[in-house]
């Protein structure tokens, strides 16, 4: 197995870091990384916010109820954007009609989320451990504010990352069989059945948030994270409204 796909398949999330520094260098290098991924029709529509500020910080773990994402020595926010290109356009003198199409959302998000993940496995290339955090959605719009963002920019995730303090396990994934087909989506008659195994091997992991004890097996993971109100998506559109969205709707 080659050095890269032995990088991806050790990947966990690491939720306690040492406070050893990143030199400057791998930093760059990270976020070189981030850059480079492929992007839809070029356009590059994410930027990427290095959070150094300890006040803001320190408001953004705040937010997260997530300690560690104080901790991390590096932090950055992953930022839809749509400001940068809108702009080019109106200095062309033209309008500028990406805000109300929800498919250049959707890519946009896509380019994010790959900035994202080439800077995660660039890091975890380098022996760092990483962890996304969309537990800024929790309070939305105060990060949006907090980095300033600009109409048409959007707040995808934040990544930290850094030295791991500690040992993480790996988490299992699901059976290849419920989630790879080929040529046609294959649809199972009953999953609680089909995924009793799994369920079994899920009941050995132990979430470092939670170490007193195994976690749930996965079908009860995903009962107890889909059937609450869905409070973080309607501040979130609302946000979107707010930010200028209009396939979104206006506020
Ligand atoms: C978009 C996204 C958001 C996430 N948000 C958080 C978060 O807010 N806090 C956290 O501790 N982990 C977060 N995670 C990490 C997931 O919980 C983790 O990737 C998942 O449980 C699988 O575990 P593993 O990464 O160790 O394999 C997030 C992951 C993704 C991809």
């Amino acid at each position: 197995m080659n050095e890269m796909l032995k990088t991806i398949l050790n990947h966990r999330s690491v939720r306690s870091f040492s406070e050893k520094p990143v030199d400057g260098q791998a930093v760059q290098e990270i976020i070189e990384a981030g850059r480079h991924g492929a992007t839809s029709t070029g356009q590059q529509a994410f930027s990427i916010i290095q959070v150094t500020d300890k006040a803001i910080r320190s408001e953004i773990a705040q937010i997260t109820g997530q300690p560690y994402s104080a901790e991390a020595p590096l932090w950055f926010l992953i930022v839809l954007d749509l400001h940068r290109n809108a702009e080019i356009v109106h200095e062309q003198g033209a309008y500028f009609t990406g805000d109300g199409d929800f498919y250049t959302f959707i890519q946009s998000c896509m380019d994010g989320a790959i900035a994202a993940q080439n800077m995660a496995l660039a890091a975890e290339s380098m022996g760092l451990g990483i962890c996304y955090f969309g537990s800024i959605f929790m309070n939305i719009k105060r990060i949006a504010e907090l980095v300033q963002l600009p109409p048409l920019t959007f707040p995808l995730t934040g990544l930290g990352m850094g030295y791991p303090k500690g040992a993480f396990m790996k988490k299992p994934r699901l059976p290849e069989n419920v989630q790879v087909f080929t040529n046609q989506y294959k649809v199972f008659p009953d999953y609680l059945d089909v995924l009793k195994e799994y369920d079994s091997i899920m009941h050995e992991y132990i979430d470092s948030r939670h170490p007193e004890g195994p976690v749930p097996p996965f079908t009860v993971q995903v009962m107890h994270r889909n059937t609450g109100p869905a409070v973080q998506g309607e501040e979130a559109l609302s946000l979107l409204k707010k930010q200028g969205f209009s396939w979104a709707g206006n506020e």
